[in-house]
């Protein structure tokens, strides 16, 4: 039985468009609710945590994405009860520990954003290593907001930017959305496309908050430990059925309308 064929059997294949890779960033929320719903402390659910982050890792360039961000310590976090603070910051060690070699060899460049100020030396040796293991990496990029807040990388931007104004360095007139992106710690990744927070809540806590201008939010019931490729899937999929117009107007109704 013949084939149809779509493309000619000789010369260049028709030119398809390849779909633009996603940024996308998730607030990896639920992780005490999945451990009191167990009868457990709330550290084992910040360990069952780091296991979904592995997934979510391993599952995100196979749905087109390029760049992930995640939000693992906020800096109101400091607020909680000391021994959930001291858990909460030896996640990064316990992740690289397992992680960084795999990281390394399959092309992921690692970028921990945040404040250094408050972590200890010791983990801060170990955001640095990550980041200088992987600094030659760009097949995948980890970007994990730790000790982060977007109202805090957003008041360190405009203290460089004033600094640099000061110094003759920056003219105030050139000041504009573009010049004031590149003093923030995001400035290596595009903004975020979507944003994705698990666990049934709906709100940005903070998080990304220049970033988030245009970004679609998607909202997921399953707490963080449960999730798993099939969410961020879901997730996906969920972002592709939304149309995005960046303040404008869709064609159609401009057509319509004249
Ligand atoms: C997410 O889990 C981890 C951090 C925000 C540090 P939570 O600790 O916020 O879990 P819930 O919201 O109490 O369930
Ligand atoms: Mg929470």
């Amino acid at each position: 039985m013949a084939v149809a064929r779509t493309q000619p059997l000789t010369g260049a294949p028709a030119a398809r468009e390849a779909p633009a890779p996603l940024h996308v960033a998730i607030v990896m929320d639920g992780n005490g609710r999945w451990a009191k719903r167990r009868g457990l402390p709330r550290t084992l659910g910040h360990r069952a945590g780091v296991e979904a982050l592995k997934r979510t890792v391993a599952a995100a360039p196979d749905l087109n994405i390029r760049w992930l961000t995640v939000f693992g310590f906020s800096t109101e976090n400091w607020s909680r009860p000391a021994a959930e603070v001291a858990e909460l910051m030896a996640l990064p060690k316990r992740y690289f520990e397992s992680e960084l070699g795999r990281l390394e060899r399959d092309g992921v460049r690692v970028r921990i954003i945040g404040r250094r100020e408050g972590l200890s030396q010791d983990l801060v040796d170990i955001c640095d290593e990550a980041e200088a293991r992987t600094a030659a990496n760009d097949r995948f990029f980890l970007q994990i907001a730790f000790n982060y807040g977007g109202q805090a990388d957003i008041s360190e931007a405009a203290r460089k930017l004033a600094g640099d104004v000061a110094a003759g360095k920056v003219a105030a007139d050139d000041i504009d959305e573009a010049l004031f992106a590149s003093y923030l710690s995001t400035r290596d990744t595009p903004a975020p496309d979507v944003i994705v927070r698990p666990s049934g809540e709906q709100r940005l806590s903070n998080f990304m908050l220049w970033e988030a201008a245009y970004a679609e939010f998607v909202f997921q019931d399953v707490l963080w430990p449960d999730y798993g490729p099939e969410h961020l899937k879901a997730a996906i999929d969920e972002f592709h059925t939304r149309e995005r117009r960046y303040g404008g107007a869709v064609a159609d109704d401009v057509l319509a309308t004249g």
